[in-house]
């Protein structure tokens, strides 16, 4: 794809979802939220700041992703892990999906990674990040994702806040995009860009989005 349509692809799908949409995925209660998360805190942390990598955080996640994640995993469009597709079914009702989203979306994101940042790593992915590679035709992530993976306006929640997530988790969203395990995105945006990351590459944008803390 060359820069220019690109260009127009973007412009046009943020026109899209910034229109009625959106709308449809606000209002949650956090209050109400707050109780029907008690099964999701056991892997998630209560405050949305998980212990182990293997679960995302969920704390200053824009809401209108987490319920698009729990439909996407409802309805078989997110197929690369059972184990919340079990926990997604748990969620009767879109109110309830929207209320614990909510409820998320307000906690504060720890300010300490998992695991210890490998600099120079970290250094690469920041070019990764902020500039792309022209040669291998990849965007620049900070487009789509905001300075530092912190995500664009709220009323473009597509795009999910990337920024201090665990380093091994974004690694398998990465992959799986890349192989195939992932397929729920809009308009196979992130396939097409994972399609087109090293594994080295992968390892390094996810260095750097690792220590983008508060
Ligand atoms: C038994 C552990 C477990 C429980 C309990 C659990 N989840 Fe998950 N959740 C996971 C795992 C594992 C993933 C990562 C899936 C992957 O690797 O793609 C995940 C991913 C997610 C995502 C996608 C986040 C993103 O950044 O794309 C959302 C949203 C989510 N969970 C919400 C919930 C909610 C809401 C509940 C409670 C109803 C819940 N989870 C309960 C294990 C769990
Ligand atoms: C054209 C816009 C666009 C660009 C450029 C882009 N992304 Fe994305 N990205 C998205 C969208 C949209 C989603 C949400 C997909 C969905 O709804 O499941 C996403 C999701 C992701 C996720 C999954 C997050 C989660 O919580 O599971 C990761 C990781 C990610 N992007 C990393 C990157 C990286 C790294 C780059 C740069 C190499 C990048 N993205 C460039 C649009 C983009």
């Amino acid at each position: 794809m060359t820069r220019k349509s690109f260009l127009a692809l973007w412009g046009g799908l943020v026109l899209f979802f910034s229109g009625g949409v959106q709308a449809a995925f606000e209002g949650g209660d956090p209050a109400a939220g707050e109780a029907k998360a008690a099964l999701c805190g056991g892997c998630h942390g209560m405050d949305g700041n998980s212990p182990d990598a293997t679960f995302p955080r969920l704390a200053g996640q824009y809401e209108g992703y987490i319920v698009k994640q729990l439909r996407d995993f409802q309805t078989g469009l997110r197929t690369n892990n059972d184990t919340m597709a079990g926990m997604a079914a748990t969620v009767a009702t879109i109110q309830d999906a929207k209320d614990i989203a909510a409820y998320y979306s307000r906690q504060k994101m720890a300010k300490k990674p998992l695991a210890p940042i490998d600099k120079k790593l970290a250094t690469k992915g920041e070019k990764l990040f902020n500039e792309g590679n022209p040669r291998s035709g990849v965007y620049g992530c900070i487009n789509c994702h905001g300075p530092r993976g912190k995500g664009r306006a709220k009323h473009i929640s597509q795009f999910p806040v990337i920024g201090g997530q665990h380093r091994d988790y974004l690694i398998k969203q990465l992959k799986d995009f890349k192989e195939g395990r992932r397929y729920n995105d809009p308009a196979g945006m992130m396939v097409d860009i994972a399609k087109r990351l090293t594994d080295e590459e992968i390892r390094a944008v996810s260095e750097y989005l690792a220590a983008q803390l508060p």
